[in-house]
């Protein structure tokens, strides 16, 4: 089926940088597929298509893509929220059993049905804000039937639901109790229940937190061995409140991403320059621990280190489903500029995914693409809190609105 969209304002990211702003813009869509993209007054007079959709001179951008989130998951730490406020930190917090492990708790006592209605409200939620793909992490479950149950419950919200999911396995996210002061034995469980949830179709990428008060480099590179037997990409949590060199460990696995970034140095940045790896810049845990120690934002653009933005969405450092609310913050906080930020939620996010087929209007890309009541573009990252109306398509279909 081919379908005409027309009368529309496009920002379309085609090139390297910049919006690709085409004015009076038209898509021609094939099946699934973007086939055509330009002025309307380029479009050819004899053009035959199926169905036409008129715009209204409405803006188009790429459907967004989050690249990171944790959003399989039972309960909530709002109390947590109180007591940081108090002055406890997050790692101490962690440290004292509760963080993590109070999500991990929460979950494991949680049944499937409900583990799955949770996470479709949320991915609702993202979705009402132009999200088209979504990645999802374990790290909840620290068991391997609990974190069968969660990636399970991710690959089932994408046959459902109207969005690409991408799953990640994040067994390395913390220490489970039963594995107390036993950090390298969980970690040899965590890589022995990688084939298993491979085989069952369940694992699109490995991630790790390496940190003080999670996995050291040492684990990281052996949950990372167990990735790489199985011809697995890998992602890390790195540098997020200490440096502790994960990101060059990362790139030199080939990493498809590392994220947060805080601590970042400049060896790192290189690293990742030459491996092509992806900064995944988090706002949201950014604003919410109260760090104040700036990712290496001037450093990562000027070594030509793509970019990318996500929500981070779990219960502990980033409870938002904002995906806007995080362009906003990645201008005002990270001051990037609101053409990166979208960048970072579109090309540079689809990248940090291993996706090559999503994130700008051009022929040949995913027809999923959002469509705001805004004039400009960057009015996306300016309106924050404001829940614009947005037309989403995925796979040139309408979605019905979540709101
Ligand atoms: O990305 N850093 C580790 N993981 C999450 C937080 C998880 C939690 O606190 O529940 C993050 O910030
Ligand atoms: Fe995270």
């Amino acid at each position: 089926m081919k379908t005409l969209w027309r009368d529309a304002r496009l920002a379309t990211l085609a090139g390297a940088q910049g919006w690709g702003l085409i004015e009076r813009g038209a898509v021609v869509t094939e099946g699934e597929t973007i086939a055509w993209v330009g002025a309307e007054s380029d479009l050819g007079a004899g053009l035959a298509v199926d169905a036409e959709h008129r715009l209204g001179g409405a803006l188009v951008t790429p459907g967004l893509v989050d690249c990171h989130t944790h959003l399989v998951y039972a309960g909530d730490r709002a109390r947590e929220f109180e007591l940081r406020l108090q002055g406890a930190s997050y790692e101490a917090i962690a440290r004292a059993g509760g963080g993590i492990r109070s999500t991990v708790a929460a979950t494991r006592g949680a049944g499937d049905a409900t583990l799955f209605a949770l996470a479709s409200e949320r991915a609702r939620a993202l979705q009402a804000e132009g999200v088209t793909t979504l990645e999802v992490k374990s790290g909840y479950g620290l068991a391997l039937e609990h974190e069968r149950r969660c990636l399970a419950a991710a690959r089932r919200l994408g046959r459902e639901l109207p969005l690409a999911v991408r799953t990640t396995y994040l067994g390395a996210h913390a220490l489970p109790p039963e594995f107390d002061g036993r950090a390298d034995a969980y970690v040899d469980a965590v890589c022995a229940w990688l084939p298993a949830l491979h085989a069952d179709g369940l694992v699109d990428a490995v991630d790790a937190f390496c940190e003080s008060i999670a996995f050291t480099p040492a684990q990281t590179r052996r949950v990372f061995d167990a990735a790489r037997a199985l011809g697995l990409p890998v992602k890390l949590h790195a540098e997020q409140l200490s440096n502790q060199h994960g990101a060059a460990l990362a790139a030199g696995y080939g990493a498809l991403s590392c994220d947060h970034l805080e601590h970042l140095d400049d060896a790192g940045v290189l690293a990742m320059a030459a491996a092509g790896t992806v900064a995944v810049l988090l706002p949201g845990a950014y604003y919410f621990l109260r760090e104040t120690r700036l990712p290496p934002v001037a450093e990562l653009r000027a070594a030509g280190v793509p970019i990318a933005i996500a929500t981070d969405h779990n219960p502990g450092s980033s409870p938002t489903l904002s995906p806007l609310l995080m362009l906003s913050m990645a201008c005002t906080l990270f001051r990037l500029t609101p053409d990166e930020a979208l960048r970072g939620m579109t090309v540079h996010g689809a990248r940090a995914l291993g996706l090559a087929d999503r994130g700008r209007l051009a022929p040949g890309q995913r027809a999923d693409f959002a469509v705001w009541p805004h004039e400009h573009p960057a009015a996306l990252a300016y309106a924050f809190g404001q829940h614009p109306r947005v037309r989403v398509v995925v796979g040139a279909r309408d979605v019905a609105p979540a709101r």
